[in-house]
């Protein structure tokens, strides 16, 4: 039978340990709340008081479920008010000696019974139960951050957990309404070990201003529909916490250079610009520990989609290409009430692409997203056209032909013959370097990068591309035609990957070999990011969607301009693809999709 945990002790109010005892509370268990001081203390009373009462100011706790969960939890300074608990859950800052001197402590003070727990997301429980002298009941309970909403829990064991130990925090963690996975004690588990690789990654982008910190989070967020970009998710993890736990995974996980904190981080813990709970991190915050952003001196200035910083005037758009993207992106901007030329290499394939946009059109007007007549004034608006000569007069062109680079150069080399001057020139590689394509033209200035994301009509994100020779008014042009397309347009450099793929596809490539290592299982890795931090879709999941093939060759463009070695394509990576298991498209990837 499960050990009954009737009194559970936590050690350590800060963001992650208020959240924990309102976890317990709410559960009905009874909590003894330790801090190191009374000023501590009474932040993280604080703290307990305010999530309940957004709790109950949105509907989602009763005031009555409230009260009755603050009498549960008894709040002391020191250790000693732990002597009866049936279990402790230590949540203070992230460093080993100072967790080891609290479980050395704790092991005097709690019954020889009494579980002791780590919510460490980084450091070695092992290294941590060894200073007591019962380390098969130490163990790990990782919670999530906000604790009250984020289902997961991982639960570590060491080599010498006790497996009843093990049961019996699995059978708490279903009382508690938490999904737990239990996995063994290695750097980052697994959530961390996928995520700070990514969330560093992120910072190192702001850092050497590839892109403005709202442009690096709503990538993220609208490429990638995550709830939070990375840097609002930094600032929510606090840097320090954040600075820690690379730190140590930098040092336990093979000294991965990924995992080495970005230098701006240690600048920001030391000036004291901890996030959200310092009120400034990032970003500004209303006031230390709210969650609401506030302007400062970096936050951009609403332009409204008005033509801004030197931006010119677009009316008539050129799409050249005659697949998927270029469909899309012919649909978007005639619906946006842009005059379109289309040019393909026949008119047999502009007749395709025509239907092809009449079909996509005739679906928004079925499901009432768009009258009947707004779908004829869109189709009125587009030409056919098989010759590049149609665009003498366009404002911007649009290429969206196969990714080769020698067919996109030889494609500029014309349109910079044909075009107009001042004649905005854009491509939607996902992978070529911009300036190559730029540099076939005489007028690399006004060459940029528009990456549309598949499909066009429906993603919001583009991310424009600035190579080292694009102009500000080129740019400033692109933005503008994004934003009057009804998407938001991120700015990058003209980097393998850009914004989001350079992001994400590392993460999938080593959630690949999380698994080639057996640390975990498919299921257990997409569970974990899905319901830890909020993914829509789990690694896995997301791979066995974009198609392996595909996540491959962008991962080996990271690799290839890069040389990062973390960036090397997981093994097992290659060999699914070689043995023709695609994922959905096959019916095989990482899951047998087969019977669906
Ligand atoms: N922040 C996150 O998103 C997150 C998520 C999961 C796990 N964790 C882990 O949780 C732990 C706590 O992180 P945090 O972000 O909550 O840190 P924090 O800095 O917000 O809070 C730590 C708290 O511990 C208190 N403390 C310090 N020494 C103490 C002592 N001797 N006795 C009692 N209390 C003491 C501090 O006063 C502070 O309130 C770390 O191990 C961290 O890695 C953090």
């Amino acid at each position: 039978m499960a050990r009954e945990f009737s009194t559970v002790g936590v050690v350590g109010l800060g963001t992650m340990g208020a959240g924990i005892v309102e976890v317990f509370a709410r559960n009905g268990i009874d909590v003894v709340a330790v801090e190191i001081s009374a000023p501590a203390l009474e932040r993280g009373r604080a703290t307990l008081k305010g999530s309940t009462d957004r709790a109950v100011a949105k509907g989602k706790l009763a005031e009555a479920d409230r009260d009755a969960l603050h009498e549960r939890v008894h709040f002391a300074v020191g250790l000693d008010a732990l002597h009866s608990v049936d279990l402790v859950i230590e949540a203070v800052p992230e460093h080993l000696d100072l967790k080891q001197r609290i479980f050395a402590e704790l092991d005097r003070v709690c019954r020889p019974e009494t579980i002791l727990a780590t919510n460490t997301s980084s450091l070695s429980v092992t290294e941590i139960s060894v200073a007591t002298s019962r380390p098969n009941q130490v163990i790990g309970i990782h919670f999530f951050n906000p604790a009250p909403v984020m289902k997961l829990v991982e639960v570590v064991r060491t080599v010498v957990t006790a497996p009843e130990v093990v049961a019996d925090v699995e059978a708490l963690c279903a009382r508690l309404g938490k999904v737990d996975v239990t996995i063994n004690d290695r750097a980052g588990f697994i959530a961390n070990a996928l995520l700070f690789g990514y969330l560093n990654h992120a910072v190192g982008m702001f850092e050497s201003h590839y892109a403005t910190r709202e442009d690096i989070d709503a990538a993220m967020k609208l490429g990638c529909g995550l709830p939070m970009g990375p840097l609002a998710l930094m600032d929510l993890i606090g840097l320090d916490t954040a600075y820690e736990i690379l730190d140590t995974m930098y040092r336990r996980g093979g000294r991965d250079r990924r995992h080495a904190p970005v230098p701006l981080l240690k600048q920001m813990v030391t000036a004291g610009l901890l996030g959200r709970k310092s009120g400034r991190g990032f970003y500004t915050y209303e006031r230390p520990g709210s969650p609401v952003v506030v302007p400062d001196e970096a936050t951009p200035l609403a332009t409204d989609g008005a033509l801004a910083d030197g931006a010119r005037a677009i009316a008539k758009v050129g799409v050249v290409g005659s697949g998927t993207m270029a469909t899309g992106i012919i649909e978007v901007f005639a619906k946006a009430g842009y005059e379109v030329v289309s040019v393909t290499r026949g008119m047999e394939k502009s007749a395709k692409v025509c239907e092809a946009v009449k079909t996509s059109l005739n679906k928004g007007v079925v499901r009432g997203k768009l009258a009947e007549a707004d779908r004829d004034a869109a189709l009125g608006r587009i030409s056919w056209s098989a010759t590049l000569d149609h665009l003498a007069d366009v404002d911007l062109v649009v290429e969206a032909v196969v990714e080769e680079l020698s067919v996109k150069k030889a494609l500029f080399a014309s349109l910079d013959e044909i075009c107009k001057p001042g004649v905005v020139l854009a491509t939607t590689t996902s992978s070529l370097p911009v300036i190559d394509v730029a540099m076939a033209t005489h007028r690399p200035a006004d060459v940029v990068g528009l990456h549309f994301f598949n499909p066009a009509p429906v993603m919001p994100l583009v991310e424009v591309v600035r190579t080292i020779r694009t102009s500000p008014e080129a740019t400033a042009t692109a933005r503008a035609v994004c934003a009057a397309l009804g998407k938001t347009g991120v700015v990058c450099g003209d980097r393998s990957g850009f914004i989001v793929n350079a992001l994400l596809f590392p993460y999938l490539n080593d959630a690949v070999k999380m698994l080639e290592a057996s640390y975990s299982t498919a299921d257990d890795i997409d569970h974990a990011m899905k319901l830890g931090c909020g993914y829509p879709m789990g690694p896995f999941e997301l791979l066995d969607v974009v198609g392996l093939d595909v996540s491959l060759a962008i991962q080996r463009e990271l690799y290839l301009e890069l040389r990062e070695p973390g960036f090397a394509p997981a093994p097992l990576l290659e060999h699914l693809v070689t043995a023709g298991y695609l994922g959905r498209k096959t019916r095989r990837g990482f899951r047998d999709h087969s019977h669906r």
